[in-house]
């Protein structure tokens, strides 16, 4: 029987790349998506292997993700050996002084809840199927900003910093259940959420790269892939800088 796999946010960007990258390695993947199921398809249609399936939810609710895991344990006969939390937003809060408070605590707030408690969430309700596998993963798609912060972004970072900070504490706990669990940090990555900071500052932002370019979602994807085989178990813990060495110098 095939290893399984959850990605959230598989519609589009490094989710997608993601997805593919799981497949390649012989999962059978289950593809999340916010809103946009065609997007979806589209992510499906690029994967190997049959029986992958597309599951909607909307993550930035309180209850989202205890209906995404129930329709994925249904559907996968109650296995998933991998949870990839992807799905993500990144919105400006700005400086605090210069937003209302209702403005800038519901940013904040729909960060925090799909940044970071979505995937805990998700964790929470597929961890006891993993450990009485005895083998599993949990991964974390966090952000450079969740590590160092980001002026303008406070809600942002600080939801990439509880989810790497969530990995960590993860791993400790259920390493002696054969779970290995990861947190990713990326830099620029080029997507749709990248594409007006890129388009603007670009030149500026490879410049500051010593690779040359930002990262690809296949950057991203390929470590994934990696990360979800046993060749990576006694890596648990670690939070990777994918940063063209730019976090250096
Ligand atoms: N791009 C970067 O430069 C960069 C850098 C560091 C870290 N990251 C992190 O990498 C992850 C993926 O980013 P990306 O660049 O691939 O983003 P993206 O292209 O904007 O895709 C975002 C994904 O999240 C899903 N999503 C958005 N709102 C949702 C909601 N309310 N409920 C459920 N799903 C929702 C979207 O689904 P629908 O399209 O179906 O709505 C989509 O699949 C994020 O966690 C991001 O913080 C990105």
């Amino acid at each position: 029987m095939a290893k399984t796999a959850l990605v959230t946010g598989a519609s589009r960007g490094i989710g997608r790349a993601i997805a593919v990258h799981l497949a390649r390695g012989g999962f059978r993947v289950a593809l999340h998506y916010g809103s946009n199921r065609t997007a979806a398809e589209e992510t499906r249609a690029l994967l190997e292997g049959g029986d992958h399936l597309l599951f909607a939810a909307d993550l930035a609710q309180e209850n989202g993700a205890a209906g995404l895991a129930e329709a994925v344990l249904r559907e996968f006969d109650g296995r998933v050996d991998v949870l990839v939390h992807n799905a993500g937003l990144y919105l400006e809060t700005a400086l605090l002084q210069e937003r209302s408070t209702e403005e800038w605590s519901a940013t904040v707030r729909k960060m925090m809840q799909l940044n970071f408690l979505a995937g805990a969430d998700l964790a929470h309700l597929l961890v006891p199927e993993m450990i009485q596998r005895r083998w599993g993963r949990i991964i974390q798609i966090a952000s450079r900003s969740g590590i160092r912060g980001e002026s303008r972004f406070s809600g942002y970072s600080a939801s990439k910093a509880a989810q790497i900070n969530f990995a960590k504490s993860l791993a400790v706990e259920l390493a002696p259940h054969g779970i290995g669990c990861f947190a990713i940090a990326p830099g620029w990555v080029d997507t749709d959420m990248s594409a007006g900071p890129l388009a603007e500052h670009g030149d500026a932002i490879r410049a500051e790269i010593p690779v040359g370019r930002v990262a690809s979602p296949e950057d991203i994807a390929q470590l994934v892939a990696w990360l979800a085989t046993p060749a990576a178990d006694y890596l648990t813990g670690n939070t990777i800088d994918v940063n063209g060495a730019s976090s250096l110098g």
